[in-house]
């Protein structure tokens, strides 16, 4: 039995117990098995929208003996999974502009009985700014290092309430409320990508202000 990273376990610690999960961009697989093997879910929609990575999750459910509880299918984000199977969405290791698109193609999200377990790799800031536009709202955030780098994992649901977005929440969500060691790792590196960026602005600017006095913020906090 093998047993998932840091990263993946975050993503697993937020699947409810007994949910039928829909792991979007599988490759591998090993999520849906890890959890059906540990019997924290019941069934699993293992998709993706390349054969290759497919083809290798189809092996592992296969060498795990869980053919019967996981269904592999061929699917551009979740423009092939249907409503009724799956109340817990993880998206894992995805950009964050991706996942926005994805999310926002499938209406059939915009259900508050619907948790989706949110990890971009990249652009997270993308992301979130898109949940707050779109009613979706982060009811938890925690932070995970693996491998030497931090990762931000979102339980999101949808509220249907439009949110602005302040250009904290957009780059650290909810995580400058966590005290953890984690959260504190994932600020400091947000920062130092943050200062770099900075020199992209135009001195004096609205932008160049806003972020300059982010950094100065997200700084003390580190
Ligand atoms: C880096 S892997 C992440 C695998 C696993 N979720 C993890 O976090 O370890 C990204 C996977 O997303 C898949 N992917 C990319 N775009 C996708 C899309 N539009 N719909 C479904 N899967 C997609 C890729 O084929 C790849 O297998």
């Amino acid at each position: 039995m093998f047993s998932l990273d840091e990263r993946l376990s975050l993503c697993a610690s937020f699947v409810r117990e007994g949910a039928a999960l829909a792991d979007i961009g599988t490759d591998h697989g090993y999520l849906p098995i890890w959890l059906l093997i540990n019997k924290k879910i019941k069934y699993a929609v293992a998709a993706d929208v390349r054969k290759g990575p497919l083809g290798r999750a189809k092996m592992n459910t296969e060498r795990y003996g869980l053919t019967n509880k996981v269904k592999i299918v061929l699917s551009d984000g979740l423009d092939s999974i249907k409503a009724e199977e799956a109340d817990d969405i993880v998206m894992a290791g995805m950009g964050g502009e991706l996942m926005a698109k994805l999310i926002d193609r499938a209406e059939w999200l915009r259900d508050p009985n619907k948790n989706l377990i949110l990890q971009p790799m990249t652009r997270a800031e993308v992301l979130r700014e898109y949940l707050c536009k779109a009613g979706f709202v982060i009811k938890e955030e925690k932070a995970c290092i693996s491998c030497g780098k931090t990762y931000s994992v979102m339980l999101v649901s949808y509220d249907g309430i439009i949110r602005p977005c302040p250009i904290k929440y957009k780059y650290v969500g909810i995580l400058d409320s966590d005290r953890s060691a984690e959260a504190k790792r994932y600020i400091y590196a947000v920062n130092e990508k943050l200062k770099k960026k900075l020199n992209g602005y135009e001195y004096g600017t609205e932008e160049y202000n806003s972020v300059e006095s982010l950094i100065s913020e997200l700084t003390e906090m580190t």
